[in-house]
């Protein structure tokens, strides 16, 4: 009897459980069906045999990975209408994004199957024809965007049954007629400009501004606040709403993100200035004053056993040891594998200076790392110019960025007078630098291993994009340092038990680096008290809570219109810090993966060489202009 119970209850849960998986086998159809059946000139990385939780581009699961809840393909070039029967059949999608591409036809009729849908982005297409007549099947709508399309008719009135409609966006369509009088308690964003639309405003909406009937044929007989009666309690969240932006849930949520990041950037600060009070010596100088590396000492034993500066080819600096040693210098950083000083030549050349701790290699294997090192030119790996080695001093010279590395960027002066790192130059860093990591890969018949990256290892070049530095040298070092250092949350899982940096690590690392332009967030970061954060275990707790916006950087929320590419990015670098190893994407991947986020500018590739900056084209309008109708 007791057997015939249990045995029942595991039928049962293995029931739920091959539920659960077929409605997940199913959506993943619809979508590969939606796929198959549309053209599109952009690659996505859908194989049919790779799991669609977590791996495909632009596709999210719920929390359990039961059903797909989220689908964003902004830009990626979808040409034709969208296939029937196909998108609709993902009845759990909340989230649907498909801005951006060339699609045309008829608002899809079986999207009335997405019962649960609540965000719906369609602007910059090509769809003509009426809006749907009936909107009472999506009561969760909350932002509806279908600008910039060819609909026509008239403003359907069942939109008044959407309760949760926050913002609607219908501008620049060919709609005509009155606009019905809408009675939405929530609505507090609302567009309705460049239409054909007639007659006057409705009472119930003249409490927007005028420019939102901009560009029809609507008087304002009666455009007056005071004549408005929902003006009072209405007018407030239209104000809040601006403020908190198109990420924004409720206001409340808004002010109390603010104050955590607030007590977060205080504490940052704090940390800051006391690290850039003793960094600021001159301990280069000291050092040589104090003759642990006096000029005359090195440059005699160089003299004698031959050991000079080694320069690379191409390079066309014209200092030597001597004038190395008397450069002026400054300490930039304290790295995981020596201190970095910043020298400045007579001549005013700047160069980077590194001097290397403990290197655990003969001088042999160390040339020949050099060597290969300094071989790498791309425009996206800083250039290794020259090294020196003798018994006891190991220096390298590198090419030297002045705005400062990308950690400082991010996590530097977050106060008052910060100047935020703005989202097209954190695309640009991602894709310079995975496109500098990529190239490090290929070294070495493939095998080579960068085995330091992080975000102090990244700058950034004229254009803005990343360049990688410190390359190989994990290897010819001493083992790493023990955790809780910051370089401790870069580090892969793998690594920490083998101590062995290999490419799917490199992979790791740089995953965390995209977590960290996300979120603005350090890869390890303490709490108030005294917890210590891990940044790769706090995104994947709150993404799996649900709200992804809450992961992203306050300062990112300013800027419009970039949630999609912000949520894809994140799924591009959750792949990366994935546990297993084998998992992980490898580097040529990942460039093609970000460079699909953004069809962004072309430049800086190696192939197109030095072209200048004038010639880039504004980013901000890429994504935007790219398939506008
Ligand atoms: C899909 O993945 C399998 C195994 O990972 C691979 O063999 C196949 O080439 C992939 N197909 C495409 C179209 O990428
Ligand atoms: C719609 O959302 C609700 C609440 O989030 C959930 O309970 C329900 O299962 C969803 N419907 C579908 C078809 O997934
Ligand atoms: C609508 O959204 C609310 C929360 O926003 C949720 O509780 C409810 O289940 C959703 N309803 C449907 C039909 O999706
Ligand atoms: C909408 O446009 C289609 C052609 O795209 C046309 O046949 C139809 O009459 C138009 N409807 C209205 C109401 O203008
Ligand atoms: C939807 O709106 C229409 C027109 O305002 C109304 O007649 C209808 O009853 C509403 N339906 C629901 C389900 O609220
Ligand atoms: C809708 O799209 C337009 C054009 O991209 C954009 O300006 C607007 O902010 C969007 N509105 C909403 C509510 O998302
Ligand atoms: C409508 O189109 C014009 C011109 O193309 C553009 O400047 C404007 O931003 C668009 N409006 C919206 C709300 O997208
Ligand atoms: C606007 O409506 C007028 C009169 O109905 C028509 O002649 C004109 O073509 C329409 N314009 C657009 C852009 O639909
Ligand atoms: C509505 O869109 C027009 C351009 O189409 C723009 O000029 C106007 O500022 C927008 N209004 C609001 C409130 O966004
Ligand atoms: C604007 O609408 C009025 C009537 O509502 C009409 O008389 C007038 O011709 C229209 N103007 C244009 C440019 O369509
Ligand atoms: C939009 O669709 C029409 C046909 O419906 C087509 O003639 C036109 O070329 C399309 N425009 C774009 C930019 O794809």
């Amino acid at each position: 009897m007791g057997a015939l119970y249990i045995f029942s209850w595991l039928c049962f849960f293995s029931l739920v459980l091959f539920k659960g998986n077929a409605d997940l086998v199913e959506d993943k159809q619809a979508l590969l069906d939606f796929v198959n059946n549309l053209r599109h000139s952009r690659s996505l990385n859908w194989n049919e045999s790779s799991p669609v939780c977590n791996n495909w581009i632009g596709v999210t699961c719920n929390s359990d990975n039961s059903r797909i809840i989220a689908v964003r393909l902004p830009g990626i070039g979808l040409h034709g209408p969208i296939p029937p029967n196909t998108i609709s059949r993902l009845s759990a999608l909340q989230i649907l994004s498909l801005r951006s591409n060339g699609i045309s036809g008829n608002f899809p009729s079986d999207f009335t199957n997405l019962r649960n849908l609540s965000f719906l982005y369609l602007q910059y297409n090509n769809f003509s024809g009426p809006l749907p007549l009936d909107f009472s099947a999506w009561k969760n709508l909350t932002i509806v965007n279908l600008s910039n399309n060819r609909f026509n008719g008239s403003i359907p009135l069942s939109l008044s049954n959407l309760t949760h409609l926050q913002a609607l966006n219908l501008a620049n369509n060919s709609l005509s007629g009155e606009i019905p009088d809408l009675n939405f308690p929530s609505l507090q964003q609302l567009n309705l400009s460049n239409n054909n639309l007639t007659g006057s405003v409705p009472k119930s909406l003249l409490r927007f501004p005028r420019s939102v009937f901009g560009g029809n044929n609507i008087t304002f007989e009666s455009f007056s606040p005071e004549t408005s009666p929902d003006v009072a309690p209405s007018s407030q969240p239209y104000v809040n709403a601006k403020k908190s932006g198109r990420l924004g849930e409720t206001a409340l949520l808004g002010i109390i993100i603010a104050a955590c990041v607030l007590g977060i950037v205080a504490f940052a600060f704090l940390i800051i200035v006391c690290c850039s009070r003793r960094k600021s010596e001159d301990v280069y100088s000291r050092k040589l004053q104090k003759g642990e590396m006096s000029p005359e000492k090195v440059v005699s034993r160089s003299q004698d056993a031959n050991n000079r500066l080694f320069f690379f080819e191409g390079c066309n600096y014209t200092f030597d040891l001597e004038d190395l040693l008397r450069a002026s210098a400054e300490v930039l950083g304290k790295g995981t594998f020596g201190i970095s000083y910043k020298a400045v030549l007579e001549d005013a050349t700047t160069v980077v200076v590194k001097r290397l701790k403990e290197v655990n290699v003969g001088k042999r294997d160390f040339e020949q790392q050099m060597e290969v090192v300094g071989s790498i030119r791309h425009p996206n790996v800083v250039e290794l110019k020259a090294y020196y080695y003798s018994k006891d001093e190991r220096l390298m010279v590198y090419e030297h960025y002045n705005q400062g590395s990308v950690s400082s960027l991010l996590h530097g002066k977050r106060g008052e007078d910060r100047i935020p790192l703005d989202w097209d130059v954190r695309m640009k860093i991602a894709i310079g630098a995975a496109r500098g990591i990529a190239r490090i890969h290929m070294e070495n018949g493939g095998k080579f291993v960068h085995g330091n990256i992080k975000s102090s290892n990244i700058f950034l070049n004229s254009q803005q994009y990343g360049c990688v530095s410190d390359l190989g040298l994990s290897t010819i070092m001493s083992p790493l340092a023990p955790p809780i250092s910051r370089a401790a949350g870069y580090r892969a899982p793998e690594v920490t038990d083998t101590r062995k940096a290999m490419q799917p690590s490199d992979v790791y690392s740089f995953g965390v680096v995209l977590l960290e332009l996300l979120t603005g967030k350090s890869p390890i970061h303490t709490t108030g008290g005294d917890e210590i954060v891990h940044l790769v275990r706090w995104v994947h707790s709150v993404v799996r809570e649900e709200w992804t916006a809450e992961v992203f950087d306050i300062e990112l929320m300013r800027y419009p219109n970039i949630e999609e590419e912000m949520v894809e990015m994140l799924q591009i670098a959750m792949t990366c810090v994935v546990r297993m190893p084998d998992q992980r994407p490898k580097m040529p991947e990942l460039v093609k993966m970000i460079e699909n986020v953004r069809r962004i500018d072309s430049d800086n590739r190696p192939s197109s060489g030095n072209r200048s900056e004038s010639s880039t084209p504004p980013p901000a309008s890429v994504s935007a202009g790219e398939s506008q109708v």
